[in-house]
């Protein structure tokens, strides 16, 4: 098969670093814009990128694009693309439409114009008038903006944050994704040690130990395009066995370490690092952040403090605050970083960080306080 083009989707404030995520893979970016990082592949590319990308939210698949300015442009735009040469005959292919700053806003017609060129197109070269759809699935998305219509269809299914290993909820956990954005940011390298003193269901650190140990993300779960009949037998499970022979083994255990007031919480980021193969180098521990202190050298805080949104928690949230400016200041080779939604979070800490960034965790705005520590000595 020729050149494909991808489209990894990525949150607001990510999208540089899922480009970097697709440059170290070994793929050319050709345009990142509307959150979209476009990049040059061969089908290969689908299960390594669903596998490897951390910071991804999807990977979608551009059928095409091409100007639509009206639904006859739509139409025929939509037909002539080469859907055949991706969906089978019994393919089940949803349509969903959006569009932005475009001519043709109205998505219920965008959507129903679309299905109709593909179903019209597919109806031609199958040679029969009905499709029963029972088989691999195929979501067919079109994103106009600017009247550009573009066409594709999700190889990934479930978000990319989904890893497989979160099964149990605790109050306001992470995102996966944005937890590994957080640490590609913090530069960690998995010889530093690494605290975050409130873990809640340890995802920060489950996304760390997984990237110490070099583990695809995406080992434990499926995807849609694993069943497409595009990919021969061997693409897929080669990714796999690529990705399960990449693991590193001998990582030093006991660097990482997750801290938490609720047993319970303590409880279920334990058996989240267990699904996620890597509780042999966290330790997990019961403890109240008054009791947090240490004497090591050089060590990164990574954390998601509570927020305080909640009615009656914002005052005990602030003087936690300055608490964790109190202790962490006093760390003075350490570096920390922290994300949180509250406006005066420097304030309470007492201390302006060295970089701030605005980032979205579930749709809510927050800034990632970045505080830069100093080296280690060369030795
Ligand atoms: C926003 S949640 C962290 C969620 C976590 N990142 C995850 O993905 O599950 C904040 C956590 O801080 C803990 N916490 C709140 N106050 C604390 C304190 N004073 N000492 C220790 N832990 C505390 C809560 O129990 C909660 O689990």
């Amino acid at each position: 098969m020729d050149k494909i083009e991808l489209m990894a989707t990525s949150t607001f404030g990510m999208e540089a670093l899922v480009k970097k995520e697709i440059n170290d893979l070994g793929y050319e970016i050709t345009e990142v814009k509307n959150g979209r990082i476009t990049f040059e592949a061969d089908l290969q590319a689908i299960p390594r990128a669903n596998l490897w990308l951390r910071t991804a939210e999807r990977v979608l698949l551009k059928v095409g694009d091409f100007k639509a300015r009206d639904f006859d442009e739509l139409y025929d735009g939509v037909r002539s693309l080469d859907w055949p040469g991706w969906l089978p005959e019994n393919a089940e292919f949803p349509v969903s439409a959006k569009s932005i700053d475009s001519q043709l806003s109205s998505v219920p017609t965008c959507q129903s114009v679309t299905k109709k060129a593909v179903v019209d197109r597919l109806k031609a070269e199958y040679q029969r008038e009905w499709f029963d759809e029972d088989g691999p699935l195929y979501p067919i998305e079109l994103a106009l903006y600017k009247d550009r219509a573009i066409l594709t269809i999700d190889t990934s299914g479930t978000g990319l944050h989904k890893r497989g290993y979160r099964e149990l909820s605790v109050k306001a956990p992470i995102q996966e994704t944005i937890a590994a954005g957080m640490v590609y940011l913090s530069r960690w390298d998995k010889d530093r040690i690494l605290i975050d003193p409130f873990c809640g269901s340890g995802t920060i650190l489950i996304e760390a130990a997984m990237m110490a140990k070099n583990q695809a993300p995406g080992l434990k779960r499926k995807f849609n395009s694993e069943k497409w009949p595009v990919f021969e037998d061997f693409e897929w499970p080669r990714a796999r066995v690529e990705a399960k022979k990449a693991k590193k083994i001998n990582v030093e255990p006991r660097l990482i370490m997750g801290y938490d007031q609720d047993p319970e919480a303590i409880s279920i980021a334990r058996y989240h690092a267990k699904q996620a193969g890597v509780e042999d180098i966290i330790h997990f521990q019961e403890q109240k952040f008054a009791d947090f202190s240490t004497n090591r050298k050089y060590g990164y805080v990574i954390t998601n403090p509570p927020y305080g949104e909640r009615m009656g928690e914002k005052e005990e949230v602030e003087e936690l605050y300055r608490e964790m400016g109190e202790k962490f200041r006093a760390l003075e080779t350490w570096s920390y970083y922290i994300i949180t939604s509250h406006s005066k979070f420097e304030e309470l800490f007492g201390k302006e960080a060295s970089k701030r960034r605005k980032l979205y965790n579930g749709g809510v705005e927050t800034q990632y306080y970045q505080y830069y520590g100093p080296w280690p000595p060369k030795n």
